[in-house]
């Protein structure tokens, strides 16, 4: 049976931390907020415990898990820290960046799927930061969802999707961010393997060259492997076909408006993925603003929102507008054409 317990993380309930801390100290499992999305934590240091993340997510375990830390001294976990890690860390941590490194031989295989690397996150969400440093370990957290679905952003995708299948639910309001932290690799020449809330404009200004890998915004194939395990996997996903229609802003509304009436008229239910700034443009359908493209970052923070409400609709196809690929919109264009299946119509 999953214990549930809501608490504010301006004055969080120590007891109810401690009581979360003593179960993963003790090898349980434990739900917790962090900014960017819900984590499903464990002991990273207890293999058994680690396993049962795999379990109650259903998740591959050729996929690796990043682990979660209270602090910036790291020697423990890792081979060396180099310099470009160190400048991050100062710059970036507590935050929502993660970072590879040469993993040190007390992180156990299941962690890293058996590779030499480990990823590792300090977070800022004061419960997040003060559940770590109370169970005094590194805490071993994917997003806190049944694998496949679109990450929790709130309480209540979390009970959703794990009610039953962890011990402890932390709620604490709804993660700013909304989007995963971005996954940067320093093992050799920094390169992004997941954009996230941190950009990769803020990345080239303290490491002045920044890579990012080809892969993570195109559909996987032989010649294109991403090298962060969990790109190639179909990720985000709502139940419905999604499409993402590209182009000049009044051809989308006119081409959105013509796939929807089309839908309609084929008896299917379709859902419009519009933005503040168009909503009104549109004629037939469910349709939802992901936000303001005045201000991407509410963009950011309510797509994975949008994608489970398309669910609860019921909605068979949705059509979604696209936003610039800068800023935060890298992140948030790679997360839609994941959950699009990358189907891309260019108007
Ligand atoms: O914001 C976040 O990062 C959230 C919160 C809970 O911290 N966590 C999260 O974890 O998104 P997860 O497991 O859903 O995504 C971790 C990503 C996966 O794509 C995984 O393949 C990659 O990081 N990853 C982990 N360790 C890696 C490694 N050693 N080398 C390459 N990629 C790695
Ligand atoms: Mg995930």
């Amino acid at each position: 049976e999953t214990k549930v317990y809501d608490i504010n993380e301006n004055n969080p309930d120590l007891s109810i931390l401690k009581c979360a801390a003593k179960v993963i100290k003790s090898g349980g499992t434990v739900v917790f907020p962090t900014e960017t999305v819900y984590g499903l934590g464990a002991d990273a240091l207890n293999p058994e415990a680690v396993l049962k993340i795999f379990a109650a997510k259903g998740r591959p375990q050729d996929n690796p898990l990043i682990i979660h830390v209270a602090h910036t001294n790291i020697e423990k976990y890792v081979r060396e820290v180099p310099k470009s890690a160190q400048l991050l860390m100062d710059k970036f941590w507590p935050g929502p960046l993660t970072i590879i490194m040469k993993k040190s031989d007390v992180i156990p295989d299941v962690i890293t799927a058996g590779m030499d690397s480990v990823a590792i996150r300090m977070p800022s969400n004061k419960i997040a930061g003060k559940l770590i440093e109370l169970s005094e370990v590194p805490i071993a957290a994917p997003s806190a969802n049944i694998s496949g679905r679109p990450s929790p952003t709130n309480i209540k995708h979390v009970i959703d999707d794990l009610l039953g299948r962890v011990d402890v639910i932390l709620g604490g309001g709804r993660t700013n961010v909304g989007l995963e932290s971005t996954v940067i690799d320093v093992t050799g020449r920094p390169t992004i393997l997941r954009p996230g809330g941190i950009t990769l404009e803020q990345l080239k200004a303290v490491l002045g060259e920044v890579f990012i890998d080809p892969a993570i915004m195109k559909a996987a194939d032989e010649n294109l492997k991403p090298r962060s395990p969990g790109m190639k996997y179909r990720h985000y996903s709502p139940k419905a076909f999604m499409y993402i229609v590209e182009g000049e802003q009044k051809k989308v509304i006119n081409k959105i408006n013509e796939l929807s009436l089309k839908s309609k008229n084929e008896g299917l239910k379709a859902g419009i993925l519009a933005t503040d700034e168009t909503i009104k443009k549109y004629l037939n359908g469910y349709i939802l603003s992901m936000g303001s493209r005045e201000n991407t970052d509410t963009i950011a923070a309510s797509l994975f929102d949008r994608l489970r409400e398309f669910d609860e609709l019921n909605v068979d196809v949705i059509y979604a507008e696209s936003i610039p690929e800068e800023d935060i919109g890298l992140a948030v264009m790679n997360r839609m054409k994941k959950a699009a299946g990358y189907n891309v119509i260019r108007v």
